[in-house]
């Protein structure tokens, strides 16, 4: 079915697609006999693909990566196609409209995408009370819920942690999991956050928040694959010695290795081209230490998905493959995890 309809979506601009497909998502996920027949022709129910990671568990090891779904405006849906969790943002304190349009590119010679969005989002507050409503509507979710925060553009650097404590207090009732993004290549300085000092200012807050809550929510890292082994040491020492609860690896790279497009467009490639680097990456964090891995980057098959869990992942998650293979991926993935 969907290698009749992608050339028709492709034939479009990527974001406008993007906007009228997760519109079309919202819709289904207002309608519990849509959702509900979704949840009957995707979704894979199975013990054996039950995951314990981070003291939560997840029905399997199969996430949606931040991004495709930003603002939770078709929360419900994931699970129903099949995710075993969802990670909605990033989320910003201050809601704010991303970089100019165009900003997101389709690679297809490379099964890639190239984006610079700039974290466009409605914001911490809007996004609890829409958070709010759907547990209203449709009880607490079936799979997890991450919530991936990032900085304000207006907020200074300097000022970073408070921006990112004030998106976690908003919204700590409504995750399951939290992800500190300082990862992102679209937002001016924002990887800095992952050199020392920065980094152990943000963690001390963030951690020191988290302690004096009743109930005590993992928080995540997400790293970028362009990092050299020696500043991964030094985030991976950092991050023990806080007790993050896992890290996400990887974001986007700003590396263009071996792509066939000529495309010169600037932002974080994902997809294909980033398969590999994602995989080492994942390979030396596992080889380091036992902190839980998510392995995010250049996953669109059953036989990637069982790499990464083969090579020590807890968890893994997708953006770019779901793209170009379509919404029975994550139906496809858990049925070849069981084969
Ligand atoms: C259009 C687009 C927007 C993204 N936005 C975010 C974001 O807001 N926060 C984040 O942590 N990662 C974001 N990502 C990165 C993905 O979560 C993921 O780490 C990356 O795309 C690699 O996975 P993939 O190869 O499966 O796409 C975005 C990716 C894309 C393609």
């Amino acid at each position: 079915m969907y290698s009749l309809l992608k050339p028709l979506l492709f034939a479009f601009p990527p974001e406008a697609v993007h906007d009228h497909v997760l519109g079309l998502l919202e819709l289904v996920s207002r309608q519990k006999i849509l959702l509900e027949v979704t949840r009957r022709f995707c979704s894979v129910a199975n013990p054996r693909l039950e995951v314990s990671c981070m003291g939560l568990q997840f029905p399997n090891p199969i996430g949606l990566a931040a991004g495709l779904d930003k603002n939770a405006l078709a929360l419900p849906i994931w699970a129903a196609l099949g995710f075993g969790f969802v990670e909605i943002g990033s989320v910003t304190a201050h809601a704010q409209n991303g970089n100019p349009q165009p900003r997101l590119f389709r690679l297809p010679e490379d099964n890639a995408l190239i984006n610079r969005m700039g974290f466009n989002n409605h914001g911490a507050k809007v996004i609890a009370a829409r958070l709010e409503l759907w547990q209203h509507t449709h009880g607490q979710p079936t799979a997890p819920l991450g919530i991936n925060l990032g900085k304000s553009k207006i907020t200074p650097l300097e000022n970073a942690s408070q921006d990112y404590l004030s998106s976690l207090k908003r919204l700590y009732d409504y995750g399951d999991y939290f992800v500190l993004n300082v990862s992102s290549p679209n937002t001016p300085n924002l990887r800095q956050l992952q050199d020392r000092a920065p980094l152990e200012q943000l963690l001390k807050i963030i951690m020191d928040f988290t302690k004096q809550q009743a109930v005590q929510k993992p928080i995540a890292l997400k790293i970028a694959p362009d990092l050299t082994w020696e500043q991964i040491d030094e985030i991976l020492e950092i991050a023990l010695s806080h007790r993050i609860s896992a890290l996400i690896a990887t974001n986007t790279t700003i590396a263009r290795d071996g792509l066939r497009s000529s495309s010169q467009e600037t932002g974080g490639l994902s997809g294909q081209p980033l398969k590999a680097r994602s995989l080492e990456v994942l390979r030396y964090l596992v080889k380091q230490q036992d902190l839980p891995i998510i392995s995010v980057g250049g996953i669109a098959s059953p036989e990637d998905a069982q790499q990464r869990l083969e090579a020590g992942a807890a968890l893994v998650q997708l953006y770019s493959g779901f793209i170009f293979e379509g919404p029975l991926l994550p139906n496809r993935i858990a049925k070849g995890l069981l084969a």
